[in-house]
């Protein structure tokens, strides 16, 4: 195809490839549904166990439903010595590299690595999901010399996580926290990351191979690293007093704020209010305000003139200043993130399989055409 014909979407951007049942996002609107239901009933009434089933299975499930469920996603959390010796061999990566790996090993332990049905990529949904924090705890805890502490089933998703981080139960309102957060993140349509993950499954691949792809993609600053640009951010500005002129530069310099924009959202993203109102309380609670303070300052006087541009605060913003004071180091940031996605993934890649087709566009070729080949001999 030549430039002169070509109807770029670059980006793809406002490009519908395929229908989906798992979330809908009103981007003028500020508006997020998964399965039909808001997002802001979820955060505040919901719980992570409750978020997955209602993804996998499309509907609310009834309390005997959850026990089960909990049950099996409690009991799926353990992954086999040889993933931890892998996760010991690439100790020193970044968390999100050493998530990507990890996940990829244990395709090499998943008895039904190929069954791409329905049912057999929802069992496999639930183990990845189960297994992701034990992963991310024990690369977290390998890299600082410590031995990796074993799930303990007597904790939600949630509290197990931070257990298996620092090797102590979490107090019930950090442990809800945690859970909020991965709600938030559980599932965002056509976003880049299960873009990614669905282009691996249109190909046929397998689910595992899928969510290593959607960790690839998710790790990119501009997508899933944003929280952790935040939290950087906020260190280098230090104080409230010093965000203006920080900011300034930055914006000036043709830099952007990390945090804010959004490729679909042209109004404020609907998960930010959550994090927002326990960025700030946390940050109360904890004598610690100035990082709510200077993300603040940012939105209300730095950002302002562009929310004409559609330009306001995603759900990276305010995330990072949460890990920070739960005591969660900035480079673990995206691979929370992630373990809140998979099921995500997981729902999309089911859908993808379900009515299959290949996903490959084109791309306008501008190189030159039919070059004559000179032999290696005789180029000058
Ligand atoms: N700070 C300053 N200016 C911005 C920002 C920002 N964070 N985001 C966009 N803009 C500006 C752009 O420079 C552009 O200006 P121009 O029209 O003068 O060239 C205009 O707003 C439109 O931006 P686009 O690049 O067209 O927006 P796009 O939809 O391609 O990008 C993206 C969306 C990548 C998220 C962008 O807003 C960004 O880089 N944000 C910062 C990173 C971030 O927070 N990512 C997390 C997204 S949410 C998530 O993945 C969970």
């Amino acid at each position: 195809m030549t430039s002169e014909k070509a109807d770029i979407k670059r980006g793809l951007k406002d490009v519908v490839f395929d229908t989906s049942e798992a979330s809908f996002v009103d981007g003028q609107a500020g508006k997020l549904l998964y399965r039909g239901y808001n997002i802001h009933d979820l955060a505040e009434r919901s719980t992570f166990e409750e978020i997955v089933y209602l993804l996998f299975y499309g509907e609310l499930p009834t309390q005997s439903q959850l026990d089960a469920f909990d049950a099996e996603l409690r009991a799926s959390r353990s992954i086999p010595d040889e993933v931890i010796e892998v996760i010991r061999v690439v100790a020193n990566s970044h968390p999100m590299d050493a998530l990507r790996t990890a996940v990829s090993a244990l395709a090499a332990f998943e008895p039904e690595v190929n069954d791409n049905s329905e049912a057999a990529t929802l069992r496999k949904g639930v183990r990845l999901t189960a297994q992701g924090p034990t992963i991310v705890a024990a690369h977290h805890r390998i890299r600082h010399g410590l031995e990796p502490v074993a799930p303990n089933p007597d904790l939600n998703h949630a509290g197990n996580f931070l257990y298996m981080l620092s090797g102590a139960a979490p107090d019930e309102e950090t442990q809800k926290l945690m859970d909020v957060d991965f709600i938030l993140h559980a599932e965002h349509s056509s976003n880049a990351s299960a873009f990614g993950a669905r282009v691996a499954a249109s190909t046929l691949s397998d689910l595992h191979s899928a969510v290593v792809t959607g960790i690839g993609v998710l790790k990119g600053p501009w997508h899933g690293g944003a929280a952790e640009e935040v939290m950087k951010m906020a260190m280098e500005i230090g104080q409230p007093e010093n965000a203006d002129e920080y900011a300034r530069n930055l914006l000036e310099g043709g830099g952007r704020v990390m945090g804010f924009g959004h490729r679909v959202y042209r109004a404020e993203d609907p998960r930010a209010r959550h994090l927002r109102e326990r960025s700030r309380d946390l940050g109360e609670k904890m004598g610690q305000p100035h990082w709510f303070q200077i993300l603040r300052y940012l939105e209300e006087q730095i950002m302002v003139p562009y929310r004409a541009k559609g330009i306001f605060v995603n759900v990276d913003f305010f995330a990072g200043s949460i890990y920070n004071l739960l005591g969660i180091p900035e480079d673990l940031f995206i691979s929370i993130f992630a373990l809140g996605r998979i099921p995500g993934w997981t729902l999309q890649c089911v859908e993808q399989y379900r009515d299959n087709i290949l996903i490959r566009p084109l791309l306008d070729y501008q190189g030159p055409m039919d070059l004559e080949y000179v032999p290696i001999e005789q180029r000058g």
